[in-house]
């Protein structure tokens, strides 16, 4: 019999012990000491027991209940105090809410892109914008594109329909610029454009460009190099050179792609810049007298330097990060490291 007794005690606590909700335990004191529970059904074969034995099996047995009661009612007095708070956590609505952990804040590619508009606002430039959605006519033909242009391609451009298409460059804004205002004119583009890429670290489908456009009486190449320069040393520090590389664009004539001394190594070769010290950061040249031409300018009176620049990647070499797309994941702990830095 002492053996069912302890056997009964350790399963008792065991199960009172498990038990998760009061239900679970009202079912345990009924297992236990319902009427037909099994301390009740001990306690009452106590008197079909030996006369002898009776007194202290009795008194084992009522031991072993008031035991098992005071167990029971702790528990069910502990489990409705959890209850009761975490109903309070749920439902009191005048406490107060979690403020937001910290305040909004500019987009990196959005505060690098004013950043670089406050720039050139202070070499004297003002700021203008154009449709997302373009002609095709201020984006290609306009600028001097060929008919048969490899970029004109259904590959690289997304056409809405045969006038119609997203832009691929900031460039159609200088011609409707131009359209609009007479020399001299000193602007900035900023704006997103789009081109169907395959998406990888260093290609998206949409990303920010930055144009500029200069036009006056006898502006040349070195203005250009000049405003450049200048633009690289407030914008990257330091006294870092530049150089001009022959290029093609449809647009500009002569055109250029400039270069700046590595982010990196300043020069010396490194990871950054595939060993070469430099680093590729706009397409340039001088405004082609076509494109002059066409918006009404007397090339023989003006000329003028114009430029394009990805934000994107002036962005990433800035902060030397390595995958374009994490400025369009938008995840916070991405977002959040830029906050005072741009
Ligand atoms: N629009 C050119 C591009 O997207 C860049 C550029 C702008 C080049 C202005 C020359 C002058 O590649």
């Amino acid at each position: 019999m002492q053996q069912t007794i302890d056997h009964l005690r350790a399963e008792a606590h065991r199960l009172i012990e498990k038990a998760a909700s009061l239900e679970e335990l009202e079912k345990i004191r009924v297992k236990l000491l319902g009427r037909k529970g099994e301390i009740t059904h001990l306690l009452r074969s106590v008197k079909d027991t030996a006369p002898a034995e009776r007194p202290q099996l009795g008194a084992l047995l009522n031991q072993l209940k008031v035991e098992i009661t005071a167990t029971l009612e702790e528990k069910i007095n502990s489990l409705s105090a959890a209850a009761r708070a975490s109903v309070t956590r749920k439902w009191d609505l005048t406490l107060p809410g979690n403020p937001p952990s910290t305040f909004g804040a500019l987009h990196p590619l959005i505060a690098v892109l004013e950043e670089i508009c406050d720039i050139f606002y202070g070499m004297g430039y003002s700021r203008g914008d154009g449709p997302d959605v373009e002609l095709d006519y201020y984006n290609f033909t306009a600028l001097n594109f060929p008919d048969d242009h490899p970029s004109r391609d259904i590959q690289d451009t997304f056409y809405i329909n045969e006038k119609l298409c997203l832009r691929t460059q900031t460039s159609p804004v200088q011609v409707r610029t131009m359209e609009r205002l007479k020399p001299p004119l000193a602007y900035i583009f900023p704006g997103r454009v789009y081109r169907n890429e395959s998406v990888d670290a260093s290609h998206m489908a949409e990303f920010f460009q930055i144009e500029g456009l200069c036009v006056d009486h006898a502006i040349s190449l070195a203005d250009l190099r000049d405003t450049v320069h200048q633009f690289v040393r407030i914008f990257f520090g330091g006294e870092r050179a530049i150089r001009f590389r022959p290029h093609y664009f449809p647009f500009t004539e002569p055109s250029v792609e400039v270069d700046m001394q590595c982010v990196g190594c300043h020069g010396a070769g490194c990871g950054i810049c595939q060993q070469t010290g430099w680093l590729e950061i706009m397409g340039a040249g001088m405004v082609h007298p076509n494109v002059f031409q066409g918006v009404g300018y007397d090339p023989d009176a003006y000329t003028g330097f114009a430029f394009g620049m990805g934000i994107d990647r002036i962005t990433m070499l800035r902060f030397g990060i390595t995958d374009i797309r994490l400025f369009y994941e938008n995840d916070l702990r991405f977002l959040y490291q830029f906050r005072g830095a741009v």
